[in-house]
């Protein structure tokens, strides 16, 4: 079933869980999230990277009909998500190709225009319904990794006024976590973060899930997020499950790397939904 990402937050709410969102840029990793979804009877969010279009991975057009199809023939909620757009023109394609969640990502700029840039995209999205989550604060390079830098870390009385103003459906919050493998073990700053979610009221969304314990993914739920973003450690999985193999077909590699992404994101989703707590 599609649904946008205000209609899975409102579940999330209710539940005081988060919902996993799976960076998904081939249709192995769509299969191997949906399947797990399914399994926990669970909903999911799919999501294309514009940062996977610029590596050369997939492109938005490619992949956005293949998402939504599995969306709607699921038996459980899935939105399909535009991760990290940095372009409104990305956004506002984004939108007209059927994305039913967008998140502008204007951190890299000053407040004033992150602001306006995303009221822009807010308007986009209200011609088809469409959810918006934006970001303020950040956390470094896109996909890069590295350590988190408290002096970018989001500042509450920022996104107060960024909420206020913008009327967003979902705030990515910088507040220790960093995209892609993290080199030593991320210390999360947990009061930072309940200050955004009191000060704001809006659903939290915290990237780069990888690598985080399981008793900081439950705390960071208990202080307020409601999305956790996630793919390093899926597509990690994926890897070293066909890695050092001889195969004689190609799509018995895929077949394998499916098997084992869909167990991690079945791993991630219990704890993300309180199922193993
Ligand atoms: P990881 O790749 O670190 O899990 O983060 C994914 C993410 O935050 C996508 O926006």
């Amino acid at each position: 079933m599609l649904v946008t990402l205000k209609e899975i937050l409102k579940i999330a709410e209710e539940k005081k869980i988060a919902i996993g969102a799976f960076n998904t840029p081939n249709f192995t990793s769509v299969r191997a999230v949906i399947a797990a979804a399914e399994e926990l009877r669970q909903p999911v969010i799919l999501m294309h990277a514009q940062v996977h279009e610029d590596m050369g991975i997939c492109k938005m057009e490619e992949m956005t009909p293949v998402m939504r199809a599995f969306a709607q023939g699921a038996g459980v909620p899935v939105c399909v998500h535009l991760d990290h757009g940095t372009s409104l023109d990305y956004i506002r394609r984004g939108i007209d190709l059927g994305f039913t969640s967008v998140m502008y990502d204007g951190s890299a700029l000053p407040l004033a225009e992150n602001i306006s840039n995303t009221i822009t995209a807010i308007s986009y999205a209200g011609k088809t319904g469409a959810s918006v989550e934006a970001e303020v604060g950040s956390m470094g390079t896109a996909e890069g990794g590295g350590e988190g830098d408290p002096s970018i870390y989001t500042d509450p009385a920022m996104a107060e006024e960024f909420v206020k103003r913008t009327g967003v459906d979902a705030l990515a919050c910088a507040f220790g976590t960093v995209h892609g493998f993290y080199k030593s073990a991320p210390k999360l700053d947990f009061q930072r973060l309940s200050m955004v979610r009191e000060r704001t009221g809006v659903p939290v969304v915290m990237h780069g899930g990888s690598g985080v314990s399981h008793d900081d993914y439950r705390r960071v739920i208990q202080c307020g997020v409601r999305k956790i973003n996630y793919y390093t450690y899926m597509s990690k999985a994926g890897a070293a499950a066909v890695s050092g193999k001889e195969y004689a077909q190609f799509h018995d590699v895929l077949l394998d790397a499916e098997r084992a992404m869909r167990a991690d994101v079945i791993a991630a989703i219990s704890v993300f939904s309180g199922l193993n707590a």
